[in-house]
């Protein structure tokens, strides 16, 4: 549930974020979050280059999906190196378009997100390479995307879907070869079942940073709704919201080495 509309501390109106997903461009949504402090895509794109692109194998580009890829924020910074001020601000890379892709790191990057709108952005933009608008949560996935998850490598996850991870993460073990997972679910999502699914299927979790900064609530009330969902799993008021930022754990599951 998206909180009610409040006033932000530069005097603009901060808007429920559900209203700016599936927008003809990023502009309000960069807008929006750049208000929040959101920083959490520069620590996924740092522990994909840190842990993934470095071993990957030689003449392959590394497969990655961008589950819930939005309008392509981990694309610009993975693919195109962007600060994220950038992205922020709105630009797409100036190698956007027909020149896809040209000189960023070695990922071949899929998109995978229902806003049509903004995969169709994000691949016009050069942000992904391929995109698609499959609700994984709806079934599986339709025959051109089922063809793209089978080759990946890693599924990244960015945008806090902790509500979607059983149902998307189930549909693509169930499409792909034992892929590796990084997703950062929020504090305030219980996490049990899809420790669950990770043990059904054979794979081990391990929390690579907790309590990294999310972004800043919107208002008081989703403040104070974080922290009493955090409470309710247990955790504690220091960890929910740390230096006025939501937190989220950045977590890594993989296949269990037997
Ligand atoms: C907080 S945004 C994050 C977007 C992007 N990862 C980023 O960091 O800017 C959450 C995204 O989840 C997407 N979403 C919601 N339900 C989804 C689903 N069932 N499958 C894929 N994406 C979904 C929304 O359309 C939205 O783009």
């Amino acid at each position: 549930m998206s909180p009610t509309p409040s006033q932000s501390d530069d005097g603009e109106a901060n808007v429920a974020f559900d209203d700016l997903y599936d927008l003809a461009g990023p502009g309000r949504y960069y807008a929006q979050l750049g208000r929040t402090g959101y920083r959490i895509p520069s620590v996924v794109a740092d522990v994909v280059r840190e842990r993934f692109t470095s071993v990957r194998d030689p003449g392959r580009p590394l497969h990655v999906l961008d589950l819930a890829c939005g309008y392509g924020f981990n694309g610009a910074l993975l693919l195109h190196g962007m600060p994220i001020d950038e992205v922020f601000g709105g630009d797409t890379p100036s190698s956007a378009g027909s020149e896809l892709c040209d000189g960023g790191a070695d990922i071949h990057l899929v998109g995978l997100d229902i806003a049509c709108n903004a995969v169709r952005y994000a691949v016009q933009a050069g942000l992904v390479h391929e995109g698609f608008t499959d609700d994984l949560t709806a079934g599986p996935p339709g025959a051109a995307c089922a063809v793209a998850l089978s080759s990946i490598d890693l599924v990244i996850e960015s945008g806090a879907i902790g509500q979607l991870y059983v149902p998307c993460f189930t549909a693509i073990l169930d499409a792909a070869d034992r892929p590796s997972f990084v997703y950062c679910p929020r504090i305030d999502v219980d996490q049990g079942p899809v420790d669950e699914l990770w043990q059904r299927r054979g794979y081990e979790c391990q929390t690579l940073r907790a309590a990294e900064p999310y972004r800043r609530p919107l208002d008081a009330e989703e403040a104070a709704m974080v922290t009493s969902a955090a409470m309710r799993l247990g955790r504690s008021v220091d960890e929910s919201i740390v230096d006025g930022y939501i937190t989220v754990d950045v977590r890594l599951a993989r296949p269990a080495v037997r």
